[in-house]
Parts: structure tokens; C-alpha cells; sequence
């Protein structure tokens, strides 16, 4: 089995400097989808046609399939010309456009099997976009030709069948078929569906248009389709693994987004990136996520996280951001408007009201008090603040890094702490002074 992806087309219809497989549906490039369905259809290094100026889509795409160069663009047949017939005779070849992200594997599959003993097989839709080549049928049903939108004589008009574009061929006999191929039509291009007019007998499924899958995308509208269709198809899968979407339209979510049983996304949640959500948890409304991994039964709304890790059981927001290195334990409260980057909080912790943590690490049952600042960046470099267990950091605590506040240390309202306050002490002041030892460090208060 070969299979070949034609991506090589100029994409006008976009009109995008982006090459149009690069377009993402579900966050992920048109292509990938293509890519993908061929590794499920078992093809592993699929060819890929592409145009000279697509450098950006073969790095893309390096590694996972073989490129063949169409250095003028001249119509899909005269892209699947490109590929060498050594890669094609005596095989079986599957033709994608890399342009329809929601094909399924299973009508692939479909096609497949019924190429077995013919020369083609294609799929037919009822009522497809009117932009595609339509189905043109001999008197006793078989196929004659597929002519294009642009080319449909008057009385062609009224036909709906239309050409999805999935191809299954005998090898052998597309590469006799081939160079057959003329430019002999309005657009003046060598076009893949005129092939089936040389070829004998080809197989016609017929398929209802449904969930998507004969999506095409040529324009922004279509792309915008696409997305529609394939958050469907995303949210849907999650809904029957048991998680509730309260108003689905309202989110997105990218593939390969995991999110547990039970957990309830509520409305307007984005979800990016390798992203994993836990069983039990409430996720929204508002909040945004990407790459980040949060535990069971955690609640969040109306925040901002990105590559961060939240412990279970914990909570974030109203109005939490939460920048990449952020690892929040479990059962620790992260409140409005606390913004954490790079930093570890431990267990049981608290971060209720406006905080800037950075570069921070953070014990268990740590209290930090409304208006705490870590002034990590000394005008070089970024220096680290532990704050170790059982600490009370007292309201507008200013800790100029690099510091270190031992366990069950306090610091005064107010204070600006400059030096390390050594554990069980009070700090207080600007700048801040130790004014009580622990009792068990055999310190005296002052
Ligand atoms: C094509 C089919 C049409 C079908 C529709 C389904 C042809 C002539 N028409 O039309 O019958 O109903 O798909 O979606 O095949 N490409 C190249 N080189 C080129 C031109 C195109 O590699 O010179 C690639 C494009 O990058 C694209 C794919 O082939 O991924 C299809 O080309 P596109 O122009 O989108 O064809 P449609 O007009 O959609
Ligand atoms: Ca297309």
C-alpha cells in the first residue's frame, strides 16, 4: 500500500502568506491530519507533493513522510505526475488532498476495499459543495468522468453528486493512465480527476455528507467549518469518555487534549496544547490552558495557566495567571490576581489575593499574605526566594531575592526583607529586622 498527499496547490483562495496545510484546525496544520490518517491506514512514510515554496511545510513535515517536488502547479494530476512510477507500480495507492482534515479512516477503509479487483474506487457525496467536480454517470449507473465545477456545461448544472476526493488505485494501471492526463478545460490544468475517464471499471461509493468529513478547506470559511466540525468531533469523543461540556460552541479544545471522568468545562474554557485535566474537576468559565497538567478535583476559573502543573484537590482564580515552571501542590488556594512563574508551592499552601511569586519556592502550609512581591530580577540575573514550611508572610511583604525565609518564620506588614529571617523568627520593618527568635533556637526577643 503507497499513499500520496497532494499538497503542492498555491492556496489562493486563502489568501494567506501561511501555506494552506499549514493552517491549523484544532491547533494542529492541515497536513498532520492527512499524515496521521495515513499511519492509521498503516503507511508510515507516505509521499508528500509539495510546491518550491513550501520550504516551511517540508520542514514541517521532515522525518514523517518523502517529499516530491511539483515546481510548477499545475493541476492535481500533473501533481501526482511528480511522483515517480517506481513508487506507485505495482502497489496499491491511496490520493489524499491534504486540504480535508475530518476524512475518516474508516471510509478510507472503505475504499480500499473496494478498489480490490478494479481499477479505482472513489467516494460520491449527495449534495456536496457545489464548488466540487461532479459525478457523471453512464446510462447504467457506472461512472463515465468527473468534470469540474468551472467546466459543468448547462445541463451538467443540476447534478449533485459531487467527488469527495479520496482515491484508492491499482498501481499499475494509474501509472498507464497518467500521462493521458490533458489540460484541456477552463483552468487550463492538468487535473487528477480527469484520470477516471481512462480507467476501467471504477468503483463508486456513495456516502451521505455528515460530521464534517468531505470538508475541503479552501478558504477561510471552510477552515472556520473545519474547526466547527472537528470541535464536535474533539468535545464529543471527551463527552462520551463522561466529561460535561456546559455549552460546547463556547470552547475550545485542541486534539490530544485529556481531561478526566466527571470533570464539569464550564463555558468559554480554552484548552491547549498537551494539556491533561483530572477526574472531578470544574474547569471555567473563562479560563485558558495550555500545556499544563492539572490534578483530580481541582477547580479553576477565570484564569490563565501555561506549562504549569496543579496539584489535586487545589484551586485557582478568579484572575490567576500562572506562568510556565509553575508547580502549585495539592489542596493549595491560588486567588485573584497572584501571578506565579517558575515557581513550586507545596502543599496546603495559600495565595488568596494579589501576589507576584517568581522563581520562588514555596513549602507546605505557607500563609502569604495579600500584596506579596518576590523581587527576584536584580537588573542581571533572576535570584531564587525559599520560603520553607509553616511560614506567615504578613501582608505587603516585599522579599528581595535572593532570600530565604526559614521554617515557621513571620514577616510584619509591610516589611521588606533583605536578609534570610532565620526559622521560628519575626521580620519586620523596611528594612526588615528580627525582633523575636524561636524559643527553640535559644533566641531572645528584643
Ligand atoms: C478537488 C477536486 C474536486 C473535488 C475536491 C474535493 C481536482 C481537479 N478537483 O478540487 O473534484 O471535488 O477536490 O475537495 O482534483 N494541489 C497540488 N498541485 C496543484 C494543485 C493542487 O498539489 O497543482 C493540491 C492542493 O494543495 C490541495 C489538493 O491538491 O491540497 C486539491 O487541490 P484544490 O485546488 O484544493 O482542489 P479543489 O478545487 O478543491
Ligand atoms: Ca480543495
Amino acid at each position: 500500500m503507497e499513499a500520496v498527499i497532494l499538497a503542492a496547490g498555491l492556496g489562493t483562495r486563502m489568501r494567506s502568506s501561511l501555506a494552506k496545510v499549514l493552517h491549523p484546525v484544532a491547533g494542529r496544520p492541515l497536513i498532520d491530519y492527512s499524515l496521521a490518517l495515513c499511519r492509521e491506514l498503516g503507511v508510515e512514510q507516505p509521499v508528500v507533493v509539495l510546491n518550491p515554496h513550501q520550504a516551511e511545510v517540508a520542514a514541517h513535515v521532515e522525518g514523517r513522510c518523502e517529499v516530491v517536488w511539483q515546481r510548477e502547479q499545475r493541476g492535481t494530476g500533473h501533481a501526482l505526475q511528480q511522483v515517480p512510477a517506481e513508487r506507485l507500480g505495482g502497489k496499491r495507492v491511496i490520493t489524499l488532498y491534504g486540504d480535508m482534515p475530518l476524512i475518516s479512516a474508516e471510509w478510507v477503509r472503505e475504499v480500499i476495499a473496494a478498489q480490490e479487483g478494479a481499477a479505482a474506487a472513489l467516494i460520491a457525496i449527495d449534495h456536496g459543495p457545489p464548488s466540487y467536480g461532479r459525478i457523471i454517470r453512464n446510462a447504467d449507473g457506472t461512472l463515465d468522468t468527473i468534470v469540474e465545477a468551472k467546466d459543468l456545461t448547462p445541463d451538467q448544472q443540476s447534478i449533485h453528486e459531487t467527488n469527495m476526493g479520496v482515491y484508492c488505485f491499482d498501481g499499475d494501471r494509474l501509472v498507464e493512465a497518467l500521462p493521458r492526463l490533458s489540460d484541456d478545460n477552463v483552468a487550463r490544468e492538468f487535473y487528477l480527476t480527469e484520470i477516471f475517464r481512462w480507467l476501467r471499471p471504477v468503483r463508486v461509493i456513495k456516502k451521505e455528507a455528515h460530521h464534517g468529513e468531505t470538508i475541503g478547506v479552501n478558504t477561510r470559511r471552510e477552515l472556520a467549518d473545519a474547526e466547527r466540525w472537528m470541535q464536535r468531533a474533539l468535545q464529543g469523543r471527551l463527552m462520551d469518555a463522561g466529561v460535561t461540556f456546559v455549552a460546547p460552541d463556547t470552547c475550545f479544545v485542541e486534539a490530544g487534549v485529556e481531561i478526566g471522568q466527571d470533570s464539569v468545562i464550564e463555558p468559554f474554557t480554552i484548552l491547549r496544547g498537551a494539556t491533561s485535566i483530572g477526574a472531578g474537576c470544574r474547569i471555567g468559565p473563562h479560563v485558558d490552558v495550555a500545556d499544563s497538567a492539572i490534578g483530580d478535583n481541582c477547580a479553576v476559573q477565570h484564569s490563565w495557566l501555561r506549562g504549569c502543573t496543579v496539584g489535586a484537590g487545589s484551586d485557582c482564580g478568579p484572575f490567576s495567571k500562572l506562568r510556565p515552571g509553575t508547580e502549585v501542590g495539592e489542596r493549595v488556594h491560588v486567588g485573584s490576581f497572584a501571578e506565579l512563574v517558575r515557581t513550586r508551592v507545596g502543599p496546603e499552601s495559600a495565595v488568596p489575593h494579589f501576589a507576584y511569586l517568581g522563581d520562588a519556592v514555596i513549602g507546605a502550609r505557607v500563609n502569604i499574605a495579600a500584596g506579596t512581591i518576590t523581587a527576584n530580577y536584580d537588573g542581571e540575573k533572576k535570584n531564587p526566594t525559599v520560603i520553607e514550611d509553616d511560614v506567615f508572610v504578613g501582608v505587603d511583604t516585599m522579599l528581595r531575592a535572593p532570600v530565604r525565609l526559614g521554617r515557621g518564620s513571620r514577616t510584619g506588614a509591610g516589611s521588606v526583607v533583605t536578609k534570610d529571617v532565620p526559622p521560628g523568627a519575626t521580620a519586620v520593618g523596611v528594612p526588615a529586622r528580627v525582633i523575636k527568635r524561636s524559643q527553640s533556637e535559644g533566641g531572645s526577643s528584643k
